[in-house]
């Protein structure tokens, strides 16, 4: 068996955009490429860009292994999968759509709200001018975001907004920056805390981790420099523990997830958890990936946690496939039925 890597290069003299603060550095690449070797006869490196479907039309995998994020705008994480999808070769992780949805976080919220999932209120803002006549109508602190960021990208204690005569100054250097729309949501002072998914149909939920940064905030800088702990499993109590289990596995089944992902929240100082967005390509870095140490509490060492979702991505494929020939076998006894 044959697995292709799809993953990000980074742009050459540090001159790409901020998105290639979510790529795995070359380290994490090679780690990657090595515990995927263990399970298959080869592995090769294909990078995300408009060669890769020449690339895997001669390279012909049985299986792609995608993290690849892509490189801007709001289906750039879509479009790796997009590529795999017209070209018929399985890959692990989401689909296109639900990667798409995923990384709209004003649209993942609005979907756990209608799911009775709690999540902080927000307004998601086009123009400073907007964001100027709304300002008084909204509850303070806020948050001020990319609606279509990652990496905490956009996120630091000046992003947080104080009272209503700044926030369309925020908001204007937020659209400026980042080109998109821009998410003002509620600030919950309080304490990261995440959940790991891993499967489908009976689907596996992870001891509950906390992430616990150095400088009180999970920030751009400090994902930058991985200056946090990961303490897994946290114990938030049973209840509490119970519902984030509960609303991680309704999100995930309500995008549409596949294989693996990973929910956020922030735990406020009531002990009231409220949910920031879903992850479903999370970071698998074995040196400083948050889902692997989630999964490692699970009993799922790193090569085995690559090996899993190699396995279930393969379960998938082949269910589709022995589907698809029983449906054909069907038709053609209905239309041959003396055969
Ligand atoms: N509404 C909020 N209240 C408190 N902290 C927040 C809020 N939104 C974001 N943060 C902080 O910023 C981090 C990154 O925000 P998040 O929405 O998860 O975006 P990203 O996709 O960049 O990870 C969170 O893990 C959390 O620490
Ligand atoms: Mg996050």
């Amino acid at each position: 068996m044959k697995i292709a890597l799809i993953y990000d290069e980074t742009t050459p003299g540090g001159e790409g955009s901020w998105v290639e603060a979510e790529y795995e550095s070359p380290e994490s690449i090679e780690a990657l490429l090595n515990a995927i070797g263990r399970h298959c006869d080869r592995v090769v490196p294909v990078p995300f860009g408009q060669d890769m479907a020449d690339v895997l039309r001669q390279q012909k995998p049985d299986l792609a292994f995608n993290i690849a994020e892509g490189r801007e705008g709001p289906s750039r994480e879509s479009l790796a999968p997009a590529v795999l999808d017209l070209l018929q070769i399985p890959y692990t992780a989401s689909d296109g759509v639900t990667l798409g949805v995923s990384l709209n976080k004003a649209m993942t919220k609005r979907l756990a709200r209608d799911a009775d999932i709690p999540t902080p209120e927000f307004r998601l803002f086009y123009s400073a001018e907007q964001a100027a006549a709304e300002a008084e109508m909204l509850r303070y602190p806020l948050i001020v975001k990319p609606n279509y960021g990652g990496s905490s990208v956009g996120v630091g204690p000046e992003s947080i907004v104080h009272e209503p005569g700044t926030l369309a100054e925020h908001v204007a250097c937020c659209l400026c920056r980042y080109q998109q729309p821009c998410l003002a949501e509620r600030y919950v002072e309080g304490d990261d805390v995440t959940v790991g998914l891993l499967g489908n149909g009976e689907v596996e939920v992870l001891p509950v981790g906390r992430v616990v940064a150095s400088s009180g905030m999970y920030s751009e800088m400090t994902k930058k420099f991985h200056d946090r702990e990961v303490i897994c499993p946290y114990r938030a109590g049973r209840e509490l523990e119970e519902r984030l289990r509960a609303w991680s596995l309704a999100l995930y089944r309500t995008i549409g997830a596949r294989d693996l992902a990973r929910v956020d929240y922030v735990l406020d100082r009531e002990g009231k958890a409220w949910l920031l967005e879903i992850n479903p390509l999370p970071g698998l870095s074995p040196f400083y990936g948050v889902y692997p140490v989630l999964a490692e509490a699970a009993g799922y060492d790193h090569a085995a946690l690559m090996g899993r979702i190699i396995d279930l991505a393969l379960r998938r494929s082949a269910a589709k496939e022995k589907a698809t020939h029983e449906r054909l076998g069907a038709r053609t006894a209905q239309q041959y039925p003396h055969r």
